[in-house]
């Protein structure tokens, strides 16, 4: 059979430019400067962060391969009775959602699947590879911000769900953001649905600051391709090497956080929005945080957005875990 394969992008996709000017201005513009973590993903970001997955120091993939791996078949089992539909938010180059779909075609599991990131090099690719190497699997790829994305799911099927969030992706929130998107994904499922989201743990601050700072320097050029972006696609001038990549752990917040330091007094003019931007020598950009779980933390997300949890799977440092919510 021919899979199906569509890429859409009627989610709110065409405003954006509009929304990425909008937080470029207001995140700049504050005492405390920011731009947020989702607009790492451009072409550039997207294959830099593949090789981040790949490197040595950035324990987080081999950490949830090895418990994919050890623990696709428990899963098959557990979804076999009926058909589904397995629904995936932010699947980066799909290597974690192929090992579990190959699984589940080959217990003849009766699913499609529908993938939702705001990619669209990401997607395309996945769609592209899908399409060869999986031919018999049905694919809908929606290319929007993930709360688009389920709002448009939500009540378009009445089959089961299984909803696949990998990757920590939810440690890019803070802890009330995560429970304000956890209920909005529990709001478009039925009771009974699957989730599997993944948490890295908090663990000794030398692994962790070893994989936010590279020995390769792959996180660094990750960040800083955040200002190359603004230059392409907002006409700026940043001068790249003018800023500094420094990554560290806040340890009363449980988070990684990641900055843009500025290494001199400069003005930057963003052409797009009509602005200029002062940045005092020393003075930091914040880029990213990636929340460390504590297990009561994670306990306390399920309860508070509505889900049980009903397995918990480690890999074998206990580095990491892939957590198995049902919603209530
Ligand atoms: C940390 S990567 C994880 C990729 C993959 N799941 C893995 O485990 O390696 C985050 C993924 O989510 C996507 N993403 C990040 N923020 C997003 C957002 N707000 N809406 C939709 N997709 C987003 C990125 O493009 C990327 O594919």
């Amino acid at each position: 059979m021919v899979a199906k394969l569509k890429i859409h992008n009627d989610c709110g996709l065409e405003n954006e430019k509009i929304e990425f000017m909008h937080d470029v201005l207001v995140g700049l513009s504050s005492e405390k400067k920011k731009i947020p973590s989702k607009y790492f993903y451009d072409e550039a970001g997207s294959e830099l962060f593949n090789q981040i997955t790949r490197h040595p120091d950035y324990y987080l993939t081999a950490c949830e391969l090895e418990i994919l791996r050890s623990f696709r078949k428990e899963i098959a089992q557990l979804l076999k009775k009926e058909p589904f539909n397995l629904i995936e938010l932010g699947p980066g180059e799909g290597i974690k959602s192929r090992l579990l779909i190959e699984q589940f075609l080959s217990d003849h599991l009766s699913f499609n699947y529908c993938t939702i990131d705001i990619s669209k090099n990401y997607l395309e690719q996945l769609v592209r590879r899908f399409n060869q190497q999986l031919p018999s699997l049905q694919i809908i790829a929606i290319n929007s911000d993930f709360s688009d994305g389920i709002k448009w799911l939500g009540n378009k099927s009445k089959k089961r769900n299984f909803v696949l969030f990998l990757g920590s992706s939810i440690g890019n929130f803070n802890i009330p953001k995560s429970r304000r998107f956890l209920q909005d994904i529990r709001n478009a499922l039925h009771i009974g649905d699957y989730m599997l989201i993944s948490f890295d743990l908090r663990k000794d601050v030398d692994i962790l600051l070893h994989a936010y700072n590279d020995s390769s320097g792959l996180t660094c050029a990750f960040n800083l391709n955040l200002l190359h972006r603004i230059n392409r696609e907002l006409q700026a001038n940043f001068n790249i090497d003018s800023f500094a990549h420094y990554s560290t752990y806040n340890a009363h917040e449980g988070a990684m956080e990641s900055f843009l330091i500025s290494r001199e007094n400069q003005l930057v003019t963003i052409a797009s929005l009509n602005r200029d931007f002062m940045f005092e020598k020393f003075e930091s950009i914040h880029v990213e945080s990636s929340y460390k779980y504590l297990f009561s933390q994670i306990d306390k997300l399920a309860e508070n957005s509505h889900f049980e949890i009903k397995k918990t799977y480690l890999d074998t440092k206990g580095y990491f875990v892939n957590s198995l919510w049902q919603a209530k």
